[in-house]
């Protein structure tokens, strides 16, 4: 059965509502006042207090399909599955039915023909948890599957139809795996649902073909998730008050799925804007070379009409620089395809974005008058950017990796656009140098606002640790280039910066604020462990490790040093009184850069740095 968007959208409608599920509204793609995330990545996100055991005005059993944004997957982006934005279809038990309702309903919803999608369930094959320290295996739900798949005739075994598999793929909460969980986070094991493809599997991707592995005969199409557990402060979790189940599928993918096509560019909430881009960039979807390319200026536009309609305007800041790096990404695609793309063509395949989403999200004629407007500032803004670009890329008769990251960095231009061009001036740039250089970058470029695209939530506790060792190599920076005089006076860290209060005798320069910001990225670089001992205090001082003198200590201290093993403190990098927790080597820090300086009382400065 060929069904369209539409057509799914009024099935799950029914059929949640047939099981007296109360149809929530889904909460705006840009959440508001919540600092942790940066777009809706799920559709539990606004039922979080609800898992936790706050009741709902609508009930206990609750559906919608919630528009998302998850940029962390962006460079994903090309392969025949992958998208930027897309469309959960969730329902919710809030302590209500559990697995066995929960499972049975899904496969219903995915084999039944009349009011589900038909599929064949020998299409389908799931996973549940194995189990580890802090919850059991999964038997509940590999008992449910057998019978669901027992009634139409397929026996399921375990460890074929039916597979296990650790924390890292059956565990789910917004910050992912159990150990990345904050306290008071909701999460547990969860159930995938796979649709199989007919195809080889490629041995690029491994020995042996299963659920999840990445060679795309598989594709996950759902995922029921068991919300029991709540992580606690001391790392443990306890169980919820009750048992809940968080479900959610990416319409986008059940209709690939209903359509026996692996290529989620080819249902029809893409395939009119597909034609609209292979229009502008004179080039066809039928050939193969073409499409990562294709698919890439389709799934960035698409997300860019969602984030513009939902108040989002191109900036070097947050979401708005999330849009502008989709829309750059975007043109410089549309250039490579065809440098004599008009800008024009955008219209059209704005147009048939607002189309497919007509009366749904979007009203395409009135909402083409507001978002084009705010696509075409930016088209000549980049293009400005690419000249100055270009011409920059022009002066250099050599350039390395590092430059060439820059020029990615500073004006949007990928990698393949920037070897490109200078294979044109007979320069060659490595792809694996290159690699190696964006790797350096991106644990940098995730302490801000990538962090906050995954799942949704900002991984604070990892990211403010490795803030906090960051500050102690400030600190002990601080002495190298200034004197004796430096005294920490307080630090301020959230996920997106580290802030740093000193005192010293005398003003340092802009000079010595740059030498202070090289020692510490040369710390980085040197992968100096990180470790701690507990001491009496006056060995503690006797080491000479810092402390604060407004504070009082303890007789037995703890004390963080850097660059050096136990039998070594003394010779630390750094050492100082602390707390903890810190990363265990600089390395995992990133890069570090000092964006702010200022006075901010006699003798007292302040550092902003991420
Ligand atoms: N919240 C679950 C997910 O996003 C259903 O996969």
């Amino acid at each position: 059965m060929k069904i369209g968007h539409k057509k799914l959208r009024e099935l799950y409608s029914a059929f949640f509502k047939s099981l007296d599920h109360a149809e929530v509204p889904p909460s705006p793609l840009v959440p508001k006042d919540d600092p942790t995330t940066l777009f809706t990545g799920s559709g539990m996100q606004q039922f979080v207090p609800n898992l936790l055991g706050v009741p709902h005005p609508l009930g206990v059993r609750l559906f919608d399909i919630q528009p998302c944004v998850r940029v962390q997957d962006i460079e994903e982006v090309g392969d025949n599955r992958h998208d930027t934005f897309f469309e959960m279809m969730g329902n919710w038990s809030l302590g209500d039915y559990f697995k066995k309702e929960q499972l049975r309903n899904f496969f219903t919803f995915l084999t039944d023909e009349k009011i589900g999608l038909g599929i064949d369930p020998n299409r389908l094959y799931v996973t549940v948890f194995e189990g580890n320290d802090q919850a059991p295996r999964d038997d509940e739900s590999i008992e449910v599957w057998k019978a669901l798949f027992d009634e139409v005739g397929i026996k399921a075994e375990v460890g074929d139809r039916i597979r296990m598999y650790p924390a890292s793929k059956n565990w789910w909460s917004r910050a992912g795996e159990p150990e990345k969980m904050p306290a008071g986070e909701p999460g547990g094991p969860d159930s995938e649902v796979f649709y199989k493809f007919d195809g080889e599997h490629d041995s690029a991707f491994g020995d042996e073909c299963h659920q999840n592995c990445d060679c795309g005969l598989f594709l996950e199409i759902g995922n029921s998730v068991f919300m029991m557990y709540k992580k606690v402060s001391n790392g443990t979790f306890e169980e919820l008050p009750k048992t809940n189940v968080d479900f959610g599928g990416g319409l986008e993918r059940l209709l690939a799925a209903a359509q026996n096509d692996p290529d989620i560019f080819n249902t029809d909430v893409f395939s009119t804007i597909v034609k609209a881009v292979e229009k502008a960039t004179n080039h066809s979807y039928d050939v193969d070379e073409n499409k990562p390319a294709l698919r890439i200026i389709t799934d960035h536009i698409k997300t860019a009409v969602f984030m513009i309609k939902h108040g989002v305007t191109p900036s070097n800041k947050e979401q708005g620089y999330v849009l502008r790096r989709l829309l750059r990404r975007a043109l410089v695609k549309m250039s490579a395809l065809n440098e004599q793309y008009s800008i024009d063509s955008l219209e059209p395949i704005i147009y048939e974005v607002l189309q497919t989403y007509d009366d749904i999200y979007l009203d395409a004629k009135k909402d083409l008058k507001t978002i084009l407007p705010v696509v075409m500032d930016e088209v000549a803004k980049f293009q400005r950017t690419l000249e100055r670009g270009l011409k920059e890329l022009d002066k250099l008769t050599s350039v390395d990796a590092k430059q060439a990251f820059n020029l990615y960095q500073s004006y949007g231009f990928p990698f393949e656009i920037t070897q490109e061009l200078l294979e044109e001036k007979g320069i060659h740039l490595s792809q694996e140098d290159y690699d190696k250089e964006f790797a350096t970058h991106k644990e940098k470029s995730r302490s801000s606002a990538d962090l906050k695209f995954k799942g949704g939530l900002a991984d604070k506790s990892e990211q403010t640790v490795k803030y906090h060792t960051a500050t102690h190599l400030i600190h002990q920076a601080l002495f190298d280039v200034m004197d004796d005089s430096i005294r920490q006076e307080g630090s301020n860290i959230t996920a997106d910066r580290l802030r740093f209060d000193f005192y010293s005798a005398r003003k340092p320069s802009e000079e010595e604020m740059k030498k202070v910001e090289t020692i510490v990225n040369t710390r980085v670089n040197d992968a100096l462990p990180v470790a701690f001992k507990i001491m009496p205090k006056e060995e503690a001082q006797k080491l000479g490790a810092r402390s604060f003198f407004k504070e009082k200590y303890p007789d037995q201290v703890k004390v963080y040093f850097i660059g050096a093993n136990e039998n070594s403190i003394k010779d630390a990098y750094s050492k100082e009184f602390c707390g903890g927790p810190h990363v265990t080597n600089t390395s995992d820090i990133g890069t570090i850069e000092i964006e702010r300086f200022k006075k901010i009382g006699s003798n007292m400065y302040r550092i902003y740095a991420k």
